[in-house]
């Protein structure tokens, strides 16, 4: 085929407009000081073959439990099975630092609806325990529970999700997001009600659209003023300035769910570890 001189011009134009295409890392987010989030898990299918398929992310909050988001759950075929890879950087190349763990059970969130997306909230139970280290630690639970966190607070989310141009990042990639209030997220122009967002869920972006989550960055964690606050759940699209990613809140909720699972003393999870 000859390559036409309109060709070359289509393709530039196509290049010269990929940078901004507003779909899809972590969007608008840098790659993270190495192991600067030692908490970090990268949930993969194992599906023959040796190879691995990233699909969410996760928290390690005990040695042997990961939190990620319920809509994370795998079916999983047999010749399969899921691993929390913990200690990861970047996910093509293998690193000295890296721990693979058997997930030996998914207990989703009792009452988890994917219509309303309500209870987005996953349990992991590891075969073994993580081995801490400088590489791999846990994150603390917010103390008794999130009630809320003001309009405006600037938090940050990380995870190995899709980037600008469409691809899931190979290296661990964060950005700063900012609360937006839940009338504000649930009014005409962003999401109308559709979901209801509700206490329990949290609406985290960038008021000009330029930063967000986005897929595969689902189960990642929302810390926002230093403090774990909430799980990568959904968003229509990514970066869309009036439709902001939305987390599931750590409240109190789920902080007793969390506890009458792992059996931590009702007292505070964080000075346990
Ligand atoms: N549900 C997505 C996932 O499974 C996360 C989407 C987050 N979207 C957003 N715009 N913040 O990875």
């Amino acid at each position: 085929m000859e390559v036409s001189l309109y060709n070359l011009l289509v393709l530039s134009i196509v290049i010269f407009l990929a940078p901004a295409y507003p779909g899809a890392k972590i969007i608008g987010g840098h790659e993270v000081e190495l192991h600067s989030r030692p908490y970090m898990a990268s949930l993969q299918l194992y599906i023959g073959s040796k190879q691995y398929a990233p699909y969410c992310g996760g928290v390690l909050i005990t040695p042997k439990w990961v939190l990620t988001a319920a809509h994370c759950e795998k079916t999983i075929a047999s010749g399969q099975f899921v691993e929390a890879v913990l200690g990861k950087h970047s996910l093509s190349n293998f690193e000295e630092s890296e721990q693979r763990l058997r997930v030996i059970k998914q207990i989703p969130f009792t009452k988890y609806d994917k219509t309303t997306k309500e209870d987005d909230i996953m349990l992991l139970q590891l075969e073994t325990a993580a081995k801490i280290n400088q590489y791999v630690n846990v994150l603390n639970l917010p103390k008794g529970g999130i009630t809320d966190m003001k309009s405006g607070t600037t938090c940050t989310v990380a995870g190995w999700g899709k980037t600008k141009t469409g691809n899931y990042s190979d290296t661990l990639q964060e950005v700063e997001v900012e609360v937006i209030d839940r009338r504000t997220c649930n009014s005409k122009d962003y999401y109308n009600h559709r979901p209801e967002i509700t206490q329990d869920m949290i609406c985290v972006g960038d008021r000009k659209g330029r930063a967000d989550s986005c897929q595969g960055d689902s189960g990642g964690p929302l810390i926002c003023d230093k403090m774990y606050t909430g799980i990568v759940s959904f968003g229509r699209g990514c970066a869309n300035a009036k439709k902001p990613g939305v987390y599931t809140l750590l409240t109190k909720k789920y902080i007793d769910w969390i506890r009458s699972i792992i059996g931590l003393p009702l007292k505070d999870a964080e000075e346990l570890y």
